[in-house]
């Protein structure tokens, strides 16, 4: 039999997940067992369900897609011997249900496609759980993430405590493994970033085909629809996170996701999309003029915000942080909209109070990998806003925006109703950044050269 080298549906490596699971295993306290759940089917309405998107923790600690498992790993210290050990529990082949619902990989496969070192059926785990729980010092699970979860994880603990009385211990101590998973996944391996290129370019390509495709009088939804059928014909087969596509002041709606209006003409469209590849997220945003031309107000507050995201992406590089670059931004836009007429009065004061924030509403950028608001702590250990120095592999979001509701009645009406955000993904190099959002356009002129060619 040749054995797998690639994990089924995804792009990495098998080696890359043992290796995870190694890493996790060093990490682990002496004598602990952890304990991952994978999600669950979700309903969408009667009878049917929502795409299924695996528990990021337990695909990256596995590549395993399917619902309904739980992953088990046990560092034994055994009079003095350690072991370890990874047991998967999945659901069982069932000819009927696999008509139904889909194949399943049930267990014999599971230990050759996914490395690991048992697999039992899920309907075993009450009998094997506690025996795997007995005489272990802590139990380490993501807690809180699921209430089902959690009280399934109490209830393998009542077992294991119920037989106290013939001398078996339960884990005393209860860990959050969030910290020692979510450190890892912050750090990308270069097959990680060799996905987060692709789709990035998958993702650039997307926007770049809603630009050629925008028209007055055509619906948002329709330029979504364009970036879907360019994300899937391209291998991502979902969006990464609900695709925004903002006609106008719909782009002062932060989470604007209805995608119904029409597009008019003089408007702006802000579109931010990003495909998944074998889990991991791209996050673009893009703004253009519906029809193909920026006024001269668009034009100088498009300008503005991509001369402040050039700025930021500038800046990185390993040992300079967040605050630094929000330093820089903020004060670099309230300058800027203090030029334009927009933000009034005395500099020094405006810049003292980060004047800008009242345009420039959410954050300049979050960590990005597996989910698009990726974990991974922000602070370092003196807790100080977003102060934790980036390293080597780090992948994060650089996305200033400007936005002008049409009802703000303190600017001049020309500004009204305009919202620009510009958002590229950055990793952070040995010695700098390199930028994998490298085919969407995003200079006016590119923007306008590519919406004149259509
Ligand atoms: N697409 C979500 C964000 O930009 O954070
Ligand atoms: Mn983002
Ligand atoms: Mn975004």
């Amino acid at each position: 039999m040749i054995k797998p080298t690639h994990v089924h549906n995804t792009l990495l490596p098998l080696t890359e997940f043992t290796e995870r699971r190694a890493t996790f295993f060093s990490l682990m306290p002496e004598n602990s067992i952890a304990i991952f759940s994978a999600a669950k089917e979700v309903t969408r309405s009667n009878d049917t369900e929502y795409a299924f998107c695996q528990d990021k923790n337990f695909y990256y600690l596995t590549g395993y897609n399917e619902p309904d498992a739980i992953l088990v790993l046990i560092n034994s210290d055994d009079e003095g011997v350690n072991s370890k050990q990874s047991v998967l529990f999945n659901l069982e082949k069932d000819p009927l249900q696999e008509i139904w619902h889909g194949r399943r990989v049930g267990q014999a496969l599971a230990v050759e496609q996914y490395g690991v070192d048992k697999c039992f059926s899920l309907e075993e785990i009450d009998q094997y759980l506690p025996d795997y729980m007995a005489g272990k010092n802590q139990l380490l699970f993501c807690q809180g993430r699921s209430e089902t979860f959690d009280a399934q994880v109490y209830s393998w603990l009542s077992l294991v405590k119920a037989q106290s009385r013939l001398g078996i211990k339960a884990p005393m101590q209860l860990v959050d493994c969030r910290t020692i998973i979510e450190e890892m996944r912050l750090i990308k391996s270069t097959g990680e970033l060799e996905i987060m290129r692709r789709v990035n370019v998958i993702s650039g390509a997307a926007h770049t085909r809603a630009m050629q495709q925008s028209a007055i009088g055509k619906f948002e939804y329709q330029l979504e629809a364009e970036i879907l059928h360019e994300f899937s014909s391209n291998g991502a087969r979902h969006p990464a996170y609900g695709t925004i596509v903002a006609g106008g002041d719909n782009g002062n709606i932060l989470h604007y996701t209805n995608n119904d209006d029409v597009l008019k003409n003089n408007e702006l469209i802000l579109i931010d999309a990003g495909g998944e590849l074998s889990g991991y997220a791209a996050d673009i945003t893009r703004t253009f003029p519906v029809n193909g031309t920026f006024t001269k107000e668009q034009r100088e507050i498009y300008q503005l915000v991509l001369d402040a995201q050039n700025l930021a992406i500038e800046a990185i590089k390993p040992q300079a942080t967040f605050a630094e670059l929000n330093v820089l931004v903020n004060n670099f836009l309230t300058t800027g909209l203090h030029r334009m007429g927009i933000l009034l009065g005395d500099l020094t004061v405006l810049l003292e109070e980060k004047a800008c924030k009242k345009y420039f509403i959410h954050g300049l950028g979050h960590w990005l990998g597996l989910d698009v608001h990726d974990v991974g702590d922000y602070q370092s250990n003196d807790q100080r806003e977003q102060c934790r120095p980036f390293e080597q592999g780090m992948v994060m979001t650089i996305e200033p925006g400007i936005y002008i509701p049409l009802d703000d009645f303190s600017v001049a009406e020309k500004w009204r109703g305009i919202a620009v955000r510009i958002e590229d993904n950055i990793v952070v190099t040995e010695q700098g950044h390199e930028n994998l959002t490298v085919n969407a356009p995003k200079s006016l002129l590119e923007i306008e050269k590519i919406m004149r060619a259509k």
